[in-house]
């Protein structure tokens, strides 16, 4: 019923060359018909010439980031409008980077999540715990506070993805076990639910993201409330993201 998902977010890597190269690579290895959506989320100076890399293929395009205000005096920072113009359809919200290293509040993220939103684009809101978090068993009051003061009623469902990123587990190899993430999927779409209504919970997509690998991804895509995933340095490698697509499908 919810169609997969998997994103990568190249964060700050490739300059346009090399991005031309991975590129090439993952389109090279793509089934076009599969029934995935596959979203690209490069730096914003190659979005222009990545627009153009993935015309008239399946691959979307995101931003990692963007201000909630439509014009202004913001040096250094972009409008929804504007990454509209390069041909972004989602644009990712509150990735971990974005609070704990450049310190975005949650009042911050909701305007962002509303300006995307009413943008016509689609949100893809991260949320996550810190280990500090999980071992003081504060996971769910976490997700459930990171839900609550980004996520209401007027925020369109149908403009929405969630991406549950542990925050231990960025970067760092080490994965959720696919049961941790499903018991923390579930919770996030019960959640929702209460957000929205428990219908619409089951039509959103929850993606997993946190040192997805082609070896991993399998045992945590085929949990059931884990609709795709986020992924980072893997999505850096052709071969690897192409792999991690395929282990959707094989899950699906
Ligand atoms: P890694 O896959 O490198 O752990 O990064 C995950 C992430 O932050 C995706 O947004």
């Amino acid at each position: 019923m919810r169609k997969p998902m998997i994103a990568g977010n190249w964060k700050m890597h490739k300059t346009l060359t090399e991005a031309r190269t991975l590129v090439a690579g993952v389109l090279d290895k793509l089934d076009e018909s599969a029934e995935v959506d596959v979203l690209i989320c490069p730096p914003v100076q190659l979005l222009f010439p990545m627009a153009k890399s993935i015309a008239n293929s399946k691959i979307m395009l995101g931003a990692q980031n963007v201000h909630e205000e439509a014009s202004g005096a913001y040096t250094g920072e972009v409008s929804v409008a504007m990454l509209k113009d390069t041909g972004c359809s989602h644009i990712l919200v509150g990735h971990s980077e974005r609070r704990h290293v450049f310190g975005e509040s949650g009042d911050r993220l909701a305007k962002k999540v509303r300006a995307v939103v009413q943008g016509g684009l689609i949100a893809i809101y991260c949320i996550g715990e810190t280990l500090e978090d999980r071992e003081a068993g504060r996971t769910t009051v976490v997700i459930d506070q990171q839900i609550d003061e980004v996520l209401a009623s007027d925020v369109s469902a149908e403009h929405l993805i969630i991406a549950y990123e542990p925050v231990w587990a960025i970067g760092t190899g080490k994965t959720a076990s696919p049961e941790q993430a499903q018991d923390v999927h579930a919770h996030i779409r019960t959640r929702l639910g209460s957000v929205y209504d428990e219908a619409t919970a089951q039509k959103l997509r929850i993606l997993y993201g946190g040192s997805v690998k082609p070896g991993n991804a399998a045992s945590l895509l085929t949990q059931v409330d884990i609709d795709g995933a986020l992924v980072g340095g893997a999505c850096l490698v052709a071969e690897d993201f192409t792999a991690i697509i395929s282990a959707v499908l094989a899950a699906a």
